[in-house]
C-alpha cells in the first residue's frame, strides 16, 4: 500500500507493480488519485517507448495497481510506504491513524525527505516495524534507496527493506536518523546555492547550463528543483534549517519562498522556474 499518490507515491507504486507486486495506491484527494493514475500512465508509457515492457505487460502492470480513496486493506498489506506531504503533523496523524489498521507482520514506511524518523516511530502502533525508505525523483529511473531506522526498528525490519529495495532492482542504503539522511544534507546546499545565483540576477538556464555542461550532473540544480516541486524542496528546506539549528548553509532561499508563494510549484503546477505549458517546456530536455 503507498498513502499519497502525488509525485514520488506514484513512482513507487509503478515501481513496486513493475516488479510484480499488487498495490493500492491511497489518496486523499479525488483529484490527488486522477494525478496520480496520469502519472503511472505517462511512467507506463514511457516504459513501453523504451522498449522495457511490450503492451500487454502494460495492460498488466496498471492493472496491479489498485486507486482508492481511504486505506482500506491496510491489515493485509505487506508494507505500506506513506508518501504524503512532507508535514510533520500531517505525517503524524497519518502514521498512528493507518498504522493502528496494519496487520501483525506489516511494515510501515515513510518516505519523508527530512523529518525525524524516530519522532514519527513513535506514533507508528508497533515502532520496531517503523523506518524511513527514502525513494529519489523520478522513482523508476533513481537506483539509490535511503533506509533509515529509528533507534526501534528492529533489525528484522530493516533486513526485509534491504531485500525489498534490491528484489525491485535499486541499491539500498543504510542511513542514520540525522536530519536530511545522506543524500538531502548534501544536495542542500547545492539548491541553495543555485537560487543565491539567481537572486543575484543570473538566468536560470545559465546555472543550469553551468552544472550540466562544466560541472557534468545530469540535471541542473533549477532544473531539478521544477522536478521536484518548489512547494516540497522548500518545506524539506525549511525543515532540515530547523532541525540544524539554523545553520548558514541550510538557509531556505527567499526566492524559492516567493515561487510557492505563487503558485509556481514546477512541472507539477505547468510553471516554475521554466514554462512547461506553452508555448513548448523550455527546460523538458
Ligand atoms: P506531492 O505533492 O506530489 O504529492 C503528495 C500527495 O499526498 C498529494 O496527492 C496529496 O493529495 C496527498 N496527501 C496529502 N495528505 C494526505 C493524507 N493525509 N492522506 C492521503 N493522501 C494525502 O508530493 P511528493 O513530491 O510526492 O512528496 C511526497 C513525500 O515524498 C514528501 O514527504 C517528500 O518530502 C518526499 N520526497 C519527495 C521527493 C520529490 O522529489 N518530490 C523526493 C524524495 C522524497
Amino acid at each position: 500500500m503507498v498513502v499519497g499518490a502525488g509525485t514520488m507515491g506514484a513512482g513507487i507504486a509503478f515501481v513496486a507493480a513493475q516488479n510484480g507486486h499488487r498495490v493500492v495506491l491511497v489518496d486523499a484527494l479525488p483529484a490527488g488519485l486522477e494525478r496520480g493514475r496520469m502519472l503511472v500512465a505517462e511512467m507506463a508509457g514511457a516504459a513501453e517507448k523504451r522498449g522495457l515492457l511490450d503492451s500487454a505487460e502494460r495492460t498488466s502492470l496498471e492493472a496491479r495497481i489498485r486507486y482508492a480513496g481511504t486505506p482500506i486493506g491496510a491489515d493485509a498489506a505487506t508494507i505500506i510506504i506513506e508518501a504524503i506531504v512532507e508535514d510533520a503533523d500531517a505525517k503524524a496523524d497519518l502514521v498512528r491513524t493507518v498504522s493502528a489498521q496494519m496487520g501483525p507482520r506489516t511494515i510501515f514506511a515513510s518516505n519523508t525527505s527530512s523529518l525525524s524518523v524516530n519522532a514519527l516511530a513513535h506514533h507508528c502502533a508497533d515502532s520496531a516495524r517503523f523506518a524511513g525508505l527514502h525513494f529519489f525523483n523520478p522513482v523508476p529511473a533513481m537506483k539509490l534507496v535511503e533506509i533509515i531506522p529509528a533507534p526501534t526498528t528492529s533489525p528484522a525490519t530493516v533486513e526485509m527493506l534491504v531485500r525489498l529495495v534490491e528484489a525491485w532492482r535499486k541499491v539500498p542504503v543504510v542511513a542514520r536518523d540525522v536530519p536530511g539522511f545522506i543524500v538531502n544534507n548534501v544536495a542542500r546546499p547545492y539548491y541553495g546555492e543555485a537560487f543565491a545565483a539567481l537572486g543575484e540576477g543570473i538566468e536560470p538556464e545559465t546555472i543550469d547550463a553551468l552544472m550540466t555542461g562544466a560541472g557534468g550532473f545530469r540535471m541542473g540544480p533549477l532544473a531539478l528543483a521544477d522536478l521536484i516541486g518548489h512547494d516540497i524542496n522548500y518545506a524539506v528546506a525549511r525543515s532540515i534549517h530547523s532541525e540544524r539549528q539554523g545553520l548558514a548553509r541550510f538557509r531556505p532561499s527567499p526566492e524559492q519562498a516567493e515561487l510557492v508563494e505563487n503558485g509556481l510549484l514546477g512541472r507539477k503546477s505547468g510553471r516554475g522556474l521554466y514554462d512547461y505549458v506553452s508555448p513548448r517546456p523550455v527546460a523538458a530536455e
